[in-house]
């Protein structure tokens, strides 16, 4: 089976996951803007997925071929529920499975998961062998930090390159340092240097803090990342991985218009099983560097409802036509 990996130009450009940013509607609205080069679901808890409270959880793993290709992120302890959420992602025709092992939000790693397997390679190894197992050929990867308390990507990096994987996606800060100082691009640098020294195929991803298209090229030149992923950087422009288009090009009717289409579509794909508390989260992106743009989104705030929020969207549409 060829992976689809091996299928990106280089350097590619992925959206990352975004938990309850990334869903299916996101990503459409994404792809109809400009679509990355690849995709990745929010992610979704194995143990979840085989509970009494799997429909809490599967609704992450929807997704159209307007998102192709797209990789299921997955997390969780139980490595036998890691080979089983592998057959049922193969099924589901994904183009791969990603590991989270990045994750620094204190509930989680609490627990032991994500980023706080850096700290439990044993673990690690168990789930990493266990997806492999159930993906049978379908590419896994691992999206990670580059350590714990204090950077540690010479030894965490070189361990999981001891596995077959197709990717490491490196966000490249520790999990205590949370999201609060700059990346360490040095140190996927680091990264690709291990790689290339242990003459492993595996693609290395950088990440951290890239706000354009041009930042996320230059930066894969110098560190010689095989591909760029770009999460929060997406909320200032939507337009984000067409190289051509500038943020200054965008007009408050485009992104207006944007949103209208972005709240139509939640509406029809999630009726009332998503919380339209969701779609608010997304305003600020929407309607910024304009005049008047922090009176409409404090107005906006006031509805509960897709209906509501479209009809007085529409009304200050054509009034400030
Ligand atoms: C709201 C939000 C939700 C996130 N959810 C996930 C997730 O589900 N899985 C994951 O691996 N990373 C998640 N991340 C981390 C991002 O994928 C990315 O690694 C991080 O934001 C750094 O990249 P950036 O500086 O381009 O935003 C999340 C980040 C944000 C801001």
């Amino acid at each position: 089976m060829q992976s689809i990996w091996n299928t990106l130009p280089r350097p590619f450009f992925a959206l990352a996951p975004m938990e309850d940013v990334t869903d299916t509607v996101f990503r459409q609205i994404i792809s109809s803007c400009a679509p990355p080069d690849i995709f990745f679901t929010e992610f979704t808890n194995v143990d979840g997925m085989f509970s009494d409270g799997a429909k809490e959880v599967i609704h992450r793993l929807i997704f159209s071929k307007k998102e192709r290709p797209i990789i299921a992120q997955l997390w969780g302890g139980t490595p036998q529920n890691y080979y089983e959420a592998a057959l049922v992602i193969r099924k589901m025709g994904f183009d791969g499975i990603d590991l989270n092992m990045g994750c620094p939000e204190k509930k989680v790693v609490k627990t032991g998961l994500c980023a706080a397997l850096i700290k439990n390679h044993a673990l690690a190894e168990n789930i990493i062998r266990a997806t492999l197992k159930g993906a049978d050929g379908l590419p896994v990867s691992v999206k990670t930090r580059i350590g714990y308390n204090t950077i540690e990507t010479e030894p965490w990096i070189r361990f999981l390159l001891s596995f077959p994987l197709a990717a490491i996606t490196v966000h490249a800060r520790t999990v205590r340092e949370m999201s609060s100082v700059p990346a360490h691009w040095d140190e996927i640098k680091r990264a690709v240097d291990i790689r290339n020294e242990m003459k492993k195929n595996t693609l290395i991803v950088g990440n951290g803090d890239i706000a354009s298209y041009s930042d996320g090229l230059s930066k894969s030149k110098i560190c010689g990342a095989d591909g760029i992923m770009i999460g929060r950087g997406i909320f200032k422009n939507p337009w984000i991985f067409d190289p051509h288009i500038q943020l200054s090009s965008l007009s408050a009717r485009k992104k207006l218009n944007l949103l209208e289409k972005h709240i139509l579509l939640f509406a029809k794909t999630w009726h009332n099983t998503k919380n339209f508390q969701i779609m608010k989260k997304f305003y600020k992106m929407y309607i910024s560097d304009f005049p008047g743009a922090s009176w409409l989104r404090t107005k906006l705030m006031e509805f509960d409802n897709p209906e509501d929020t479209l009809s007085y969207l529409r009304t200050y549409k054509e009034m400030t036509n």
